[in-house]
């Protein structure tokens, strides 16, 4: 029957005994096949698994990659509000309850008590000084230790002896830190020349130093004084290099506290805060980039 004949020649393709073939192939010849193709899908996982391993080798477990913030640092604010502004009424407490809040939690981290551990933490002085360095980022020191942060150093923006920081009395303090970047060591200015004459002053060594001003000409003279608490009115130097998240998880950043003493009232002032420095540029694009401005606006009426 021409059905079975068809069988036959089926069963001879898939093994025919006669010239030992397996689907029409000698032994021989499939070992080259089969050799030929494990050759190239291995040269190909070879090539690719390379090439992961030299990607690996050039991240770095402790340096920023592309999800950390990098240089030149951002200046940023607490109280912070989405609108960037700071509006409160004397007559209100619920006005400026929020502000005094968003504060105390800030600077809850801060608290003394959170400064204990002698492995993690270090006095460093509370006068300016020159970079700590606590090795390179690559050594097997492991973790580093921080610099301690006395929120005293805050003054009357301590949150300590005045839970209110100023808002009751309509002199509203405002903190405000430099992010945190990896590695970076901001360098004070080298000169005066770029920076505003008023802001001279508080040029120092071993210190990145703060200055707040009106943004708007028609402002001058309604801002009254403001003043600076923290270590040297800046940020001092012993606080830099931080090492990353893995490092010092620890770490505390310097902050500066300012307090507007004596704002025009129901007026509406803007105002500009900068850090000076040699790698510290600004930004067109973002408004926090070594700088940032204000609403502020106090009302008694
Ligand atoms: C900048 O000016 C201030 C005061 O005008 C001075 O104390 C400081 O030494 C000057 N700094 C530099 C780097 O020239
Ligand atoms: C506060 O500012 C006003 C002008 O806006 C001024 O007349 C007054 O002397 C200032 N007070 C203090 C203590 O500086």
């Amino acid at each position: 029957m021409p059905a079975n004949k068809d069988d036959g020649g089926w069963k001879k393709f898939l093994w025919n005994s006669e010239k030992g073939e397996l689907l029409g192939r000698t032994g021989g010849s499939w070992l080259k096949i089969i050799l030929f193709y494990v050759i190239f899908y291995g040269c190909l996982a070879a090539i690719f698994i390379g090439t992961i391993q030299a990607m690996l080798l050039t991240l770095s477990n402790y340096k920023p990659t592309w999800q950390d913030r990098v240089a030149p640092p951002g200046l940023s604010h607490t109280p912070k509000s989405e609108k960037a502004e700071v509006t409160f009424n004397l007559n209100d407490v619920e006005t400026y309850l929020p502000y005094a809040k968003a504060m105390r939690d800030f600077l809850s981290n801060y608290d003394e008590d959170k400064q204990k551990d002698q492995m993690k933490y270090e006095d460093c002085g509370d006068d300016p000084a020159d970079y700590k360095n606590r090795g390179d980022l690559e050594s097997d020191v492991g973790v580093r230790k921080a610099c301690r942060f006395n929120r005293r150093l805050l003054g009357p923006c301590s949150g300590i002896e005045d839970r209110e920081f100023g808002y009751k009395e309509g002199k509203p303090c405002l903190i405000v830190k430099l992010n945190r970047i990896v590695n970076f060591r901001p360098k004070p200015p080298s000169s005066n020349e770029s920076i505003p004459e008023d802001a001279q002053p508080k040029v120092q060594p071993n210190l990145i130093p703060l200055y707040c001003t009106n943004k708007k000409e028609e402002d001058a003279g309604k801002i009254g004084e403001i003043k600076y608490y923290g270590i040297g009115g800046g940020f001092p130097l012993q606080y830099y290099p931080y090492y990353g998240k893995l490092l010092h998880d620890h770490y505390l950043q310097p902050l500066v506290a300012l307090q507007f003493t004596n704002l025009t009232m129901n007026t509406e002032l803007r105002i500009e805060c900068k850090v000076f420095g040699d790698n510290i540029g600004y930004s067109e694009k973002d408004r926090y980039q070594g700088r940032f401005d204000i609403k502020i606006q106090i009302n008694d009426l």
